[in-house]
């Protein structure tokens, strides 16, 4: 039997993910929204490029959540993205809602699933989910690191004019603008990144990256990015189904690694069939540290507002 997967949110991220979920014939997928006849009408929009494509997956949409039940995974995209001005912060009591609406139903009709959280501020809406759905931490993730990471190695890749297969990066702490790159493990093919640039230009890319998300909004005005934001999801949803234990940096639920309680961070995690399988704590050096514990407690002032709602 094929797996199944959730989609909430039919708007730009979540019908990319849909479409790279059946382009990868990974599972059947189950697209939800509020508005009514999208989720249906890209459904089948997506289901209908199977032949030119050659994908056997069924897709399917909806308004209700009882066309979702059993799914493996549930991929929480619903919400309202930015737009320029706005940072991922402000988008927090809006959002609160829909993800705690979300994830309640969701979690009703699915109580096995593992949940992939990429609605913003994104450690703030992890740790709604979380709360919300009682699950154990290793079944609530949220994707912020593989596209921070992303956006890092494309541009070390281009600045470097190499393959960005060649680039691994390293980046830690919540997925906004106190997010920590860790130059120190990034590298290509081995080769210590400090190798290859000067500490300037290594300063300057790691700054393109943290506000890579505010440069698409830029340009796009009416929204965010979204290619990237749904390949980073997928990838997440591929090591999970198909059990590859990816190591890939994500956001989970912390009780005392690298000194966080009681937080959603971004952190290296092995990805396999039971969800986060393993957090990799590693060294970090003093000033790694302090811009982890300053991205930590930016995340803080985010939930003490939602605990007030709760
Ligand atoms: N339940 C289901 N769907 C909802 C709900 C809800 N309660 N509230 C809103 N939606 C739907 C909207 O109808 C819309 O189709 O969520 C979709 C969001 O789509 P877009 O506006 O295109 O936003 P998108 O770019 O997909 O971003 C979604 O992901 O990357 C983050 O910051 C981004 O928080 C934003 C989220």
């Amino acid at each position: 039997m094929r797996k199944k997967v959730t989609v909430v949110g039919a708007g730009n991220v979540g019908a990319n993910c849909a479409l790279r979920i059946a382009g990868k014939e990974l599972a059947d997928v189950v697209l939800v929204d509020v508005v009514e006849g999208v989720p249906q009408g890209k459904a089948l929009d997506i289901l209908q490029s199977g032949p030119v494509e050659g994908y056997d997956v069924s897709l399917t949409g909806a308004n209700d959540y009882a066309p979702t039940a059993n799914s493996d995974i549930v991929v929480i995209t619903a919400g309202f993205p930015r737009t320029p001005g706005m940072s991922r912060d402000d988008l927090l009591l809006k959002n609160y809602e829909v993800v705690r609406s979300a994830t309640e139903q969701a979690v009703k009709f699915s109580p096995n699933c593992i949940l992939i959280l990429v609605t913003n501020p994104l450690d703030a809406m992890c740790w709604t989910a979380f709360h919300v759905s009682k699950f154990s931490k290793n079944r609530v993730i949220g994707m912020a690191g593989v596209l921070d990471t992303a956006r890092f190695r494309t541009f070390i890749a281009q600045e470097l004019d190499v393959s960005v297969s060649n680039v691994t990066a390293m980046v830690l702490g919540g997925h906004g603008d106190t997010m920590v790159p860790i130059a120190r493990l990034t590298s290509v093919s081995g080769i210590p990144l400090s190798e290859l640039l000067d500490q300037a230009v290594i300063d300057r890319l790691i700054d393109r990256a943290r506000n890579g998300g505010a440069e698409i909004v830029k340009y796009l005005k009416t929204g965010s990015a979204y290619y990237a934001p749904s390949a980073a999801a997928v990838e997440m949803v591929e090591s999970i189904l198909k059990d590859k234990k990816k190591v890939l940096p994500c956001a989970a639920y912390l009780e005392g690694e690298y000194g966080i309680k009681d937080l959603f961070v971004g952190v290296p995690v092995k990805l396999g069939s039971r969800g986060i399988e393993n957090i990799y704590q590693i060294a970090l050096r003093p000033e790694e540290q302090a811009a982890l514990d300053k991205s930590a407690a930016a995340v803080k002032e985010l939930i003490d507002v939602i605990k007030q709602k709760m």
